[in-house]
């Protein structure tokens, strides 16, 4: 490990302009240098480095950072391996500082994994291509499936030979100890893992080789068709991609990760030139494999097989890209087919037209398939709807949410408002879920950066600033109001059930409905009571359905935050409230609330009525003013007892 100080040191001396000008073409503007973004295309340059500040911006596509990013991004280094790249460039000594003792232990394992690999790697190798056997069986294999040798030396196939230890021996004769071999997953039980298979190598990120896979050549026997590398110190399948390091530096200049399900796919469109190609072999995705893709790029074309039993249940590790805000597009090979086959039937153009055309959005391939699944049973469709709607709740991206919702509703011939509903209903169960976990920790609902993953779901407010009670703005105790009348305006206020609480709300503010500050939050209030008018129980639902997205925002907002935090209330209105769970306590939350909002109400009136009698006594108009001071003696009682009531002190 390096030194701290070392570490920053090489941070200290590391110039943006140097480190990427070894990469970039950089031209002199004004104090800054630019050229073109190596990161995206580009044919005017939005790419500034600014050596004041020491670190590089690109104006296209947003990328910018320190040197040291530059060289992790750019060169795909860690940023040990950053650091290094740059004190080798400056000539600074590396000081390493002493590793634990456990810490030495575990990294010799893991170096002695990777060494054995890589000896493995050139075993298998020189018995492809040096061996009667390797060469009649297994070189032959490879030859027979078009691939050329600089592609079988690039990604280190090779061939296992048959009988009990070859490889274990030879193995053991060059050094390496057994119990290495073993914990290798090269060797089990005194014999050697692969036999009489042609290999594939797996590497990680830094082309350091971790596992294999070998296939089996005989049709007849039962045996698997692949068997790799179990799990080890150093092969951790979830967090591995087949091919992920030959293809890294293609994905991010293709802005694009394509994945198929096979090894042999990966090797052969790659060897065609379509070189942004990674496998999942097989299983479906997990998340830490889909960071991984999401370091190079957020868009991501998955290959199905034209027979793949899997789509459907690769469908829900599918789910998992779209709620890591990958774009994710679908491409179904025709019958019969898979990437490696197909492309060498047609040809690279015809194979890259195919990908083109076909590619759907997950989305809707989604929808399209269950939608043939389901055909007209009801209780399928419906079920599929939930499942659609599953899918797009977990899209972060309100825009393309709504656009998936528009068109899901016209392919499945249901209202839009109804699906738009059903999201939302998830969301907001997802971000409740997410509070009371945070609450459970003790810590605030909202913390400085929304949540990883929950709070990007959509904007929500931060709790209201106290702010000094002024003449203008109600704004805070009109959206308490309207958070009483969406969560429990449909509970009934009294033991007898005579009213609800809408209407017991409604009623009391009957007379300053029309005084509102907030057009949003008076045309709740006004919508409820017209839907009380008409009979009809108004409830968050409704406007989780709302035709007007605005209404249908603060729903959501209000269904995720279904009471505001006690401290901001006791600052603020010296009313102390023994918050409890909010559907225990709506009922004296709600008249107090109510009261809240009529002394505001009221307050707000008597000012604005001595205004008014201001005028009136400049303007000598001694009727009206008669009229309005005893209109201010009423204003004043009414609220004075209110003020009374709540135990506040009105100025
Ligand atoms: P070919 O059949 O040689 O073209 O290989 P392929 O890579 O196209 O294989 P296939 O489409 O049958 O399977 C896709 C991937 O699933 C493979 O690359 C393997 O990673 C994995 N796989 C296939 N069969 C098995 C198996 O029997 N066991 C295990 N563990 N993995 C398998
Ligand atoms: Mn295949």
């Amino acid at each position: 490990m390096i030194k701290p100080a070392t570490v920053r040191e090489i941070i200290e001396t590391a110039r943006a302009e140097d480190i990427v000008g070894d990469f970039v073409n950089l031209r002199k503007r004004g104090t800054n240098l630019i050229g073109l973004c190596p990161f995206h295309n580009e044919k005017t340059p939005s790419f500034n480095v600014n050596p004041a500040r020491n670190i590089y911006k690109c104006f296209g596509c947003g990328r910018g950072g320190d040197p040291v990013n530059f060289l992790m991004e750019h060169e795909q280094l860690s940023f040990p391996e950053a650091l290094r790249w740059i004190a080798a460039k400056y000539g600074i000594e590396i000081e390493e500082v002493e590793l634990s003792e456990e810490q030495r232990a575990e990294q010799q394992l893991a170096d002695s994994l990777f060494i054995a690999n890589q000896f493995a790697l050139e075993y298998y190798q020189q018995q492809l291509f040096d061996t009667d056997r390797g060469k009649s069986i297994g070189l032959s294999y490879f030859k027979k499936r078009g691939f050329r040798e600089e592609t079988i030396r690039k990604f280190g196939l090779g061939y296992a030979p048959m009988g009990r230890d070859n490889f274990s021996k030879a193995a053991e004769a060059a050094g390496h100890k057994k119990d290495t071999l073993e914990k290798a997953g090269l060797v089990k039980n005194n014999r050697d893992f692969f036999r009489d298979r042609v290999m594939f190598t797996i590497r990680n990120l830094s082309g350091k080789v971790v596992g294999f896979g070998g296939r089996i050549l005989q049709k007849d026997i039962k045996a698997p068709k692949y068997i790799n590398t179990p799990e080890t110190e150093v092969y951790n399948k979830s967090r591995i991609l087949f091919g992920a390091y030959e293809a890294k530096q293609a994905i991010r200049r293709a802005d694009e990760c394509i994945i198929t399900e096979g090894y042999t796919d990966v090797i052969s469109l790659h060897q065609a030139g379509i070189e942004n190609v990674v496998a999942s072999s097989g299983t479906s995705l997990t998340v830490d494999q889909i960071r991984l893709i999401k370091r190079y790029t957020p868009n991501v074309k998955v290959l199905f097989d034209g027979d793949s039993a899997g789509i459907r249940a690769a469908l829900r590790g599918i789910d998992l890209l779209l709620e890591q805000d990958l774009n994710v597009k679908i491409v179904l090979l025709p019958d019969g087919e898979d990437p490696d086959s197909y492309l060498q039937n047609v040809g690279l153009n015809a194979f890259q037209g195919y990908l083109e055309q076909q590619a759907e959005d997950f989305i809707f391939f989604k929808a399209n398939l269950l939608l043939k699944d389901a055909g007209n049973d009801p209780v399928k469709r419906t079920a599929l709807i939930k499942d659609i709607v599953g899918s797009i709740a977990l899209i972060p991206d309100p825009l393309k949410r709504s656009l998936y919702v528009k068109e899901c509703a016209r392919l499945f011939g249901v209202d839009e408002q109804l699906l738009v509903g059903e999201v939302n209903k998830i969301i907001a169960q997802k971000i409740r879920k997410h509070q009371q976990k945070a609450a459970a920790q003790d810590q605030p609902p909202f913390p400085s950066a929304p949540p990883p993953g929950v709070g990007e779901f959509m904007e929500i407010p931060p709790p209201p600033e106290p702010e000094k009670p002024t003449i203008q703005g109600d704004e805070y105790q009109e959206r308490d109001l309207v958070r009483l009348l969406l969560l429990f305006g449909d509970k009934s206020f009294d033991e007898d059930n005579a009213q609800t609480v809408a209407q017991f709300i409604l009623s009391n503010i009957d007379d300053v409905i029309d005084n509102f500050d907030s057009p949003l939050y008076q045309r709740i209030a006004k919508e409820i009571q017209v839907l009380i008018e008409r009979g009809e129980t108004p409830s968050i639902d409704h406007f989780m359905k709302h035709e007007t997205e605005e209404l249908r925002q603060l729903a959501i907002n209000v269904a995720a935050t279904p009471y505001e935090f006690s401290e901001n209330w006791e600052k603020k209105w010296d009313v102390v409230l023994n918050q409890k769970a909010p559907d225990e306590n709506f009922l004296k939350d709600s008249s107090h609330g109510l009261k809240r909002f009529r002394l505001r109400k009221l307050s707000r009136l008597c000012d604005e009525n001595i205004e008014k009698l201001r005028e009136l006594m400049e303007q000598n108009a001694q009727e009206d003013l008669v009229l309005y001071m005893k209109l201010q003696q009423r204003l004043q009682n009414l609220r004075n007892s209110l003020a009374k009531e709540l135990g506040t002190v009105v100025l």
